[in-house]
């Protein structure tokens, strides 16, 4: 037991959800001693600004001088939402380094060296915890980590980006094309001025790489994750999606196969009777897969001010139970496997392809014919649309490898009977 009236945390960065955090812990004062067996105050802010003035937090608590933390000794716990990957890292390493316990929600830093930090921690009998790097409010590394040891996990599947849930979810809901709907996006603060990172699934396959971490006991990092983004989803493949009674989602999915993980983040069709296609708006969802439990799936708000703080808040409530009771570093790196990553070219998958093309006779045939050749078994073949002698063929395939409609993509591109290649989506 540590003999401490009140332990001190210090919060680096003072935006969106630093300042949730300020005011949720400011909001639970009275039940501090409740909930953590003691008192538990902010007592510094670092921010790169200190000058500048910050709606409802104490300036008495601004610094820009990194020393005041780290070379305090008071300070128990080090909550870092600066976010990136410097100097983030190094002060965390420097804190673990002098004993005191950090919280983050810092996916980008997790998801590249989570290994290294969880490592330092256990080596100076620190917390370090990162809820919040992973679908914001939601509750989804802990119960994973401890809740759900029991299984063995087969899969997780997420959408765990809320700017790209947004527009598609928009698009599907007012046919509306993809410019104009992230222009939506930006304009009620949504999606950043450079939205790159969640348009193009980075932010997601960040977030996958830290669940598929901890799911399968096995180290994947954000450079293992395929990734393609939503910038070339069109209003026709919204259209097509209805039509089959679909909906195209950002999914993030992960499998522990018997050739190794699958990790892939890309644009998806999925049934609209799964419960991720009723996912809408900003809203993120979880779902996964475990022998013993079978299907689990978490839902709810993915980012924003109060629900990230949510998770933040939940961390340092649990380290500052650790420290008052002396056993912080109990649980660190759990990835005692190693498993291979499965190439994406190995990865099977149904998939969407749309086709403009020459309206004539022997068309459909030619193009089967290529398909058939490379490996690829067609579902559903069929004529859309005929315009000035040419026509949209949209094909189905069944389940196939990914280098094998490839290979097929890659010569019907080049025949000249086959104008464009409009779309190839994946089929959950
Ligand atoms: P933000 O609004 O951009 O705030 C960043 C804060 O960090 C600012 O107060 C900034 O100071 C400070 N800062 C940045 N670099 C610094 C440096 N070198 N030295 C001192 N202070 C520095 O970011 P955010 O949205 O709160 O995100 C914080 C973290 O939470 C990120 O890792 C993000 O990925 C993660 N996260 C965010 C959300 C969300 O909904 N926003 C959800 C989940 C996870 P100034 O104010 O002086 O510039
Ligand atoms: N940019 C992320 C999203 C939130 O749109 O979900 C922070 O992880």
């Amino acid at each position: 037991m540590v003999k401490k009236d009140v332990l001190q945390v210090a919060i680096l960065g003072a935006g969106t959800v630093g300042t949730g955090v300020y005011k949720v812990i400011d909001h639970l004062q009275d039940e501090m001693e409740h909930k953590i067996g003691c008192g538990l105050i902010i007592s510094k802010i670092l921010v790169r600004d200190a000058s500048k003035k910050r709606d409802g937090i104490d300036e008495s608590l601004l610094t820009d001088q990194w020393n005041e933390i780290i070379g305090n000794p008071d300070i128990d716990i080090v909550v870092e939402l600066m976010g990136g990957i410097e100097p983030a890292k190094s002060y965390i390493m420097e804190a673990l380094k002098t004993g005191k316990s950090v919280v983050t929600a810092n996916k980008d830093l997790m998801a590249e060296h989570g290994k290294e930090l969880l490592d330092l921690a256990e080596e100076h009998g620190c917390d370090l915890m990162f809820e919040a790097s992973v679908a914001g409010g939601i509750p989804i590394l802990r119960p994973l980590k401890h809740c759900l040891a029991g299984n063995h996990m087969s899969e997780v599947i997420g959408i765990v980006n809320g700017t790209t849930n947004f527009i598609l979810s928009k698009m599907t809901e007012e046919g509306c094309g993809f410019e104009e709907t992230l222009k939506l996006a930006q304009d009620l603060g949504y999606a950043e001025s450079d939205p790159t990172a969640d348009v193009e699934g980075l932010d997601a396959a960040r977030k996958m790489a830290i669940m598929a971490s901890i799911a399968f006991h096995s180290r994947v990092t954000f450079n293992d994750v395929y990734t393609e983004g939503i910038t070339k989803i069109t209003e026709r493949d919204i259209a097509y999606a209805k039509e089959m009674d679909r909906v195209i989602k950002l999914l993030g999915v992960t499998k522990n196969t018997k050739d190794g993980i699958e990790i892939k983040v890309h644009p998806m069709l999925i049934d609209k009777n799964h419960p991720l296609a009723s996912v809408n708006d900003t809203f993120n969802a979880v779902f996964v897969r475990g022998d013993a439990v079978g299907d689990v799936m978490f839902y709810g708000r993915g980012a924003g001010e109060l629900p990230t703080a949510s998770a933040v808040v939940g961390d340092i409530l649990e380290t500052a139970r650790h420290i008052k009771n002396g056993c912080t570093g109990e649980t660190g790196c759990t990835c005692y496997k190693h498993i291979p990553i499965k190439p994406i070219s190995e990865c099977k998958s149904k998939y969407f392809v749309r086709l403009q093309v020459e309206d004539r006779a022997g068309t459909l045939a030619s193009i089967s014919s290529v398909f058939g050749n490379n490996h690829v078994s067609i579902e559903r073949i069929a004529q859309k649309q005929s315009k000035n002698g040419n026509a949209e063929i949209v094909v189905i395939t069944h389940k196939v490898k990914e280098k094998d409609i490839t290979n097929s993509l890659t010569i019907l591109s080049t025949m000249p009977l086959v104008k464009s290649v409009d779309s190839v989506i994946r089929v959950y």
